[in-house]
Formats: C-alpha cells, structure tokens, sequence
C-alpha cells in the first residue's frame, strides 16, 4: 500500500465571483522513502496541493490518506495530533514565532507534543544548519537565509515521516542551496519520505520524481529513478 494517497483531490477558495478553482481532479501516489519535486508556474496550485497534504487545509473534494490514515475524516483535534507526529512543514514564507527565540522556534514542534530535544539532538541540528552563532537571536534578526534554515530545522526536529517543503531555497544563495539540499538528502536517507516545491529545475532533477502542476492539474508524472 502507498505511503500517501490522494484521489480526485479538488479545492476551490472564495464563492461566487470571486471563486478560484486552485486545483482539480488530482490523484497520485507517493511510496514510502520517495523524494518528489513539484513544479509549475507560478498560480498553478502547489502551494495549495501542499497545504492539503500537510493537513492545513481541507479540500473541497476528494481524498488524502497518509500512513493509512484517511486524514479528512479525522477532527480537528485529532488531525493536528496526527500532523504534528507525521508531518514536517517549511512554508513558502517561513511562518517562524516572532517572539520566539531560534532554540525556541527549533524545539516548539517537540514542546508542543510534550517531548523534548533528545540530549545532543538540538547541537546536531543547528550545527547541520550553520545556526551555532544565533540560538538566541529573534527571527526578525536573521537574514532570510538563516530564517529559512530555522524553518527546515523546525520541520525535520521531530523526524516526520513525511517532510513537505515549499519552495525551501527559494531566498538561499547557491552556497546556502547546496547545504540545504543536502539537508533534505539526508533525511531522505534517514528514511524521511520528502515532496519539495521548487521553481528550480537543477533541484527538481536531483529529486526521484518530478511532478508537474498546471491550472490545478497533474499535468506530467516522471519518475527519474
Ligand atoms: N487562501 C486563498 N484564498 C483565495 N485564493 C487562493 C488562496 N490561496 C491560493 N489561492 C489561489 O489559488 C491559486 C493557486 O495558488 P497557489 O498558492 O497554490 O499557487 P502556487 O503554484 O503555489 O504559486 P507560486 O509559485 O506563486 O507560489 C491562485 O490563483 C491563488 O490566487
Ligand atoms: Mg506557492
């Protein structure tokens, strides 16, 4: 059985004039350990298809199961318990707490699940992010860089099955690309099933597959290896 399933997934924001039709019909699988690129211009849908399988967002229609869970069916409580366990997010715009410092912002997907950083695990990590020099920095006191760096330690800290990152290097120089890129290849050896939006294609070709959106639609499906 696949990892992750979505069937006939459709999701439409707004009513009436102002509806926008984000994404239709869309169905595919994604087996455990995969590493998928998503593609598509800018408008088609992926940040959308994202926050669907991240369990952020219901669809209008369709189905989504994860791990043999079927997530929509789940109430709210439950799938927030479910996604915090299973699922590491990096949104587009990083979303990291103002308030919080950066060791804060790491942990807090620990904290928020009652656990903590296993001894050593935070050094690690933040080591594996070049962030040694701001623990307790604010993120308004980063550059784009490194706040995205924080937002990739916060969605892998927990070791989600599945990590699902939006646009992760879309702000990073080509040097800070590569540390990030090998980041994520790692988890992806560590067994962490990944699906990374991207607008570059030298990256989407170092993904196992390439998933193509347009108009809220699976246009293209190639698997690469
Ligand atoms: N919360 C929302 N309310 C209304 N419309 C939305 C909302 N979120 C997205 N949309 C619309 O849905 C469509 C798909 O948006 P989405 O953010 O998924 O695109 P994208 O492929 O991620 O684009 P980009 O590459 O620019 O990030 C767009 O037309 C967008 O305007
Ligand atoms: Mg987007």
């Amino acid at each position: 059985m696949a990892f992750l399933q979505a069937e006939h997934l459709d999701k439409v924001y707004g009513s009436g004039d102002a509806q926008v039709h984000a994404l239709r019909d869309v169905s595919f699988e994604v087996h455990k350990g995969e590493f998928v690129a998503i593609v598509g211009p800018s408008g088609s849908g992926k940040s959308t298809l994202m926050h669907l399988l991240g369990g952020i967002e219901r669809p209008t229609g369709g189905r989504l199961e994860l791990a043999g869970v079927e997530m929509f069916r789940q109430k709210e409580e439950a799938l927030t318990i479910f996604r915090r366990r299973q699922i590491g997010l990096v949104y587009q715009f990083y979303n990291l707490v103002p308030l919080l410092t950066v060791r804060e912002n790491l942990a807090l997907p620990l904290l928020l699940d009652g656990r903590e950083p296993a001894p050593g695990q935070m050094e690690g990590l933040v080591e594996a992010l070049g962030l040694q020099e701001k623990l307790n920095a604010f993120p308004a006191q980063l550059s784009g860089g490194q706040q995205q760096r924080v937002a990739i330690g916060r969605a892998l800290i927990a070791r989600p099955a599945l990590l699902l990152a939006d646009e992760p290097t879309g702000n990073l120089d080509t040097e800070n690309t590569v540390q990030v890129m090998e980041l994520l290849r790692r988890a992806n050896r560590d067994g962490q099933t990944i699906v990374m939006i991207t607008h570059n294609p030298d990256l989407a070709l170092q993904a196992d597959r390439v998933m193509t959106i347009r108009d809220g639609r699976l246009a293209r499906d190639e698997v690469r290896r």
